[in-house]
């Protein structure tokens, strides 16, 4: 029988089958730094709570510097007999510093509030890396809102032509809920930041006079668990990181769906850099949008792993079950697909070329105008109700004679209705359409300058 941390009460070692299933260290290996940096803040309070000799306080964190570079250099590591990676890491420690030394760090710590504590040390810091990708890529769509400042496009609702706007005004549309994301990043962290579990011990706390605050602000965190019970049972800050990431990847995956609608030939608004796509082995002339699919396909992922983490821990009693182990491969493959994903998609992003010429073409098909035409007559004191009405009498008419709204005589206008003067014709141009709509978040180009300016400042504050 190997030596499990709770061997005392039993009479032989687990079964092959339990050690299998039970095992996790194919998965908790990264946080190996972590519990190190744990191990190194535990040892101190032990020391300043009297428990430990100065001198083997030294011999402690020399033994755990050891150890700690030889799992950087791939000569220790897990054995099949080890639970998790707090058993490995301690059985390095007794390997190197003997059971008597080895074996006192163990007092006041329980591999509940250690995990507790790790796995929010972990999520934090791929939060910080994921934070500066999302950023990465809202700059990335920025600057193309800034390099295509006046181009214009036809804006869509339910996929049909709806009113013109400006490509940039589209484009910073899908930056804005990145914005919003690196913010729940950032609120993430701070919550999660500011309770550190260690000192919880199994659920109850610890009896031997341990500082808490010392090891949390030791781990880099602003604060410690009020509650033990709490520290070592709760997972809704890993749900939060799971839903933060999920929702980055929906937010890409938003706009990796027009990219790929954009890069048909049907649209053809878009041509993809040859260094972000793909051919097809048999087809010669294929280009494909594959960043952008897999973008799409992600988002199912991360969902996926929100979902599952949400339905582990619903209903779950408290305080630690062995069920918390299932919180960790979720949010690590998030944490991962992110920080593979966003660097493509962002390649991506920044080397679109957009067929400006063909958005503009369209910009102003399928009638997109017809609202201006309404807003003109409201402007010239018809009511709301009858200038719709007129203004799409004016769309039948051309729907009829298959022509467009700008093509209609002075007579065809008034036939329609008398409040349409030949006034009208100012707004039946895009441009003209984009320029009028200048409140606070509309499409016209100073509207859509300072929304640049405002992203910038945001970005700034996160
Ligand atoms: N490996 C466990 C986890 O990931 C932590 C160990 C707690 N195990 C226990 N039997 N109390 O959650």
């Amino acid at each position: 029988a190997r030596a499990a941390l709770w061997g005392g009460r039993f009479a032989g070692g687990p079964s092959r089958e339990l050690e299998a299933l039970s095992r996790s260290t194919h998965f908790d290996w990264q946080l190996a730094p972590y519990d190190l940096a744990g191990s190194r803040a535990h040892a101190r309070v032990l020391s300043r709570a009297g428990l430990l000799t100065d001198a083997d306080l030294e011999r402690l964190l020399a033994g755990i510097d050891a150890l700690e570079a030889d799992v950087a250099a791939g000569v220790f590591v897990a054995d099949p007999g080890d639970e998790d990676v707090h058993s490995a890491l301690e059985r390095g420690l007794v390997e190197r510093l003997g059971p008597e030394l080895g074996g006192r760090l163990r007092a006041g710590r329980s591999r509940n509030d250690q995990i507790a504590t790790l796995g929010r040390m972990y999520l934090r810091d791929h939060a910080s890396t994921i934070a500066g990708l999302v950023g990465d890529l809202v700059d990335a769509i920025v600057e193309q809102a800034r390099t295509h400042l006046g181009a214009t496009m036809p804006g869509r609702t339910h996929l049909q032509h709806a009113q013109p706007v400006l490509l940039s005004h589209h484009l910073l549309a899908h930056a804005w809920p990145l914005v919003r994301d690196l913010e729940r990043l950032r609120d993430f962290d701070a919550r999660t930041g500011s309770e550190s579990p260690y000192g919880s011990g199994a659920l109850a706390g610890s009896s031997l006079g341990l500082d808490p605050l010392a090891v949390a602000a030791d781990l880099g965190f602003t604060g410690s668990a009020p509650n033990s019970i709490d520290g070592t049972a709760a997972r809704d800050t890993t749900a939060e990181f799971a839903f933060v990431t999920a929702m980055i990847g929906i937010d890409v995956s938003r706009f990796a769906e027009e990219v790929i609608v954009w890069a048909t030939k049907e649209f053809d608004f878009v041509r993809l850099h040859d260094g972000y796509s793909t051919g097809s082995s048999i087809m010669p002339q294929k280009k494909n949008p594959d960043i952008a699919e897999l973008a799409r396909g992600k988002a199912g992922r991360l969902v996926g792993n929100l979902t599952g983490l949400m339905t582990t821990l619903k209903a779950l009693p408290l305080a630690y079950n062995r069920d918390l182990q299932e919180d960790k491969e979720p949010v690590f493959d998030s944490a991962e697909t992110l920080e593979v994903l966003l660097p493509a998609f962002t390649g991506m992003v920044a080397t679109l070329g957009f067929n400006t010429e063909r958005m503009a073409e369209l910009a102003p098909q399928g009638f997109s105008l017809a609202t201006d035409v309404a807003e003109w007559l409201v402007r010239e004191g018809v009511p709301f109700r009858d200038a719709h009405e007129i203004s799409g009498a004016c769309v039948r008419l051309c729907e009829e004679r298959g022509i467009e709204l700008w093509d209609l005589t002075d007579e065809d206008l008034t036939s329609v209705s008398e409040h349409l003067t030949p006034g009208v014709r100012e707004v039946l141009s895009v441009e003209g359409s984009i320029a009028s709509r200048d409140g606070r978040g509309g499409t016209a180009q100073v509207r859509v300058a300072e929304q640049i300016e405002e992203i910038d400042a945001r970005l700034a504050a996160v």
